[in-house]
This record gives structure tokens, sequence and C-alpha cells, in this order.
């Protein structure tokens, strides 16, 4: 299994990865609305706002994530993970967990800060997530999931209290995404 940050011209192979998992955990709906967003995604943010990630096997795209820029109050840079998958033959082996990890070493190595998602906090706390009040950070729309709103820190120091607005990019700027 290969780890790459992805930088192909052509990100079709991505968009069609997001839309067959997503069908087949969630159903054609979810699995259309996700595929809209990545391509909505991709098209609309600056490339310096945007890494796409993927796990490759023999060529074949087997699991990607998108992590988007995520503006706070102050100085400290962040990213946004959203969405993850995993193509369902190679769930729950841990490919999951290690792309993201790759992602995260990946941000630091950028000097940014601050990583947030959105998503089971079950899931997400195994690589370091973890819930996060919006008396601490503001999400960029109301949740209809407060629970699943989660950060971590990725330079060691203590996520402090922001006052103020946070920005997504606009692909994600949609309320019913949240
Ligand atoms: C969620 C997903 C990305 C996880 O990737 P994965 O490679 O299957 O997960 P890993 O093998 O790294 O981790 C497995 C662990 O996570 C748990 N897990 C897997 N999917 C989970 C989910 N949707 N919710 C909560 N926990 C989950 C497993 O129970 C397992 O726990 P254990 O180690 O205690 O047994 C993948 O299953 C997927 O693509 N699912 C469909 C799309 C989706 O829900 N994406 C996330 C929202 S954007």
């Amino acid at each position: 299994m290969k780890y790459w940050i992805f930088n192909d011209s052509n990100p079709q192979k991505v968009i069609t990865l997001f839309k067959d998992v997503f069908t087949a955990s969630e159903g054609e709906n979810e699995g259309q609305i996700i595929s809209d967003f990545v391509t909505n995604l991709i098209k609309t943010t600056q490339p310096q706002d945007l890494i796409i990630l993927t796990a490759e096997e023999q060529d074949n795209v087997i699991g990607s994530l998108c992590f988007s820029r995520f503006t706070v109050p102050g100085k400290q840079v962040a990213f946004i993970l959203s969405p993850v998958a995993i193509a369902s033959h190679y769930q729950g082996q841990g490919i999951g967990q290690k792309l993201i990890q790759y992602g995260l070493d990946h941000l630091r190595s950028k000097n940014v800060s601050l990583a947030f998602t959105y998503g089971d906090p079950s899931y997400y706390s195994k690589i370091g997530f973890e819930q996060i009040n919006e008396s601490i950070v503001k999400a960029p729309c109301p949740l209809s999931m407060p629970e699943g709103w989660l950060a971590q820190s990725l330079n060691g120091q203590k996520i402090q209290p922001m006052s103020g607005n946070t920005q997504c990019v606009e692909a994600l700027n949609d309320p019913s995404l949240w």
C-alpha cells in the first residue's frame, strides 16, 4: 500500500472512489451528495488551500481524504479533514487511520498547527482528535451533531479559546453538510 499526496491533473479516480464508497455505505443519494461535494471542492478551492491524499495499490485508488484550509481567529494555520473514504473491501484494516496519520504528518511538515474534522468521535479519537466545544472554537456553520465537532493540536500546544468566527472554503460552506 502506498500513501501519496495526490497531484494528478485528473481527479476522476478520487471522485469515483468517494461516490462508490458512500453509495455502498449510505445509499445512492449520499453517494451523489459526497461526489458532488468533492467535485465542487476540487473545482472551487485554490490549490494552496486543498490537500488530497490517496492510498493506492497497483495504481488503483483504494482510499482518499481531503484537507481544506480552515481560517481561525488569530495567526494559527488550520486545515479541516472532510471527507474520508476507504474502498469497501479494504475497510477495517487500519488503512483509514494510516492515511489520516500520513495527512497529519504532512500538515505538521507544512507548519500547520491545528487540524479539525466533523464526524464520529469514536473513530476520529483513534487518531488523536478530541471533541471541542464551540465556546473554544466556533464551527463555520450550525452543527446538527455538535458532539462531532473535533480538533487536535499539531504542535503540542493546548488549543486555546478563540473569540470570533471561523471560515471554511466555499465548497464546505454549505449548511446541509453540517
Ligand atoms: C470510516 C472509514 C474511513 C474508516 O476507515 P477504515 O480503513 O475502514 O478504518 P480503520 O481500519 O483505520 O479503523 C478501524 C476501526 O475504526 C472503526 N470504524 C470504522 N468505521 C467506523 C465508523 N464509520 N464509525 C466508527 N468507527 C468506525 C472500526 O470499528 C475499527 O475499530 P477497532 O480498531 O476498535 O476494531 C471507512 O470505513 C469508510 O470509508 N467508511 C465509509 C465512508 C465514511 O463513513 N467516511 C467517514 C465520514 S467522512
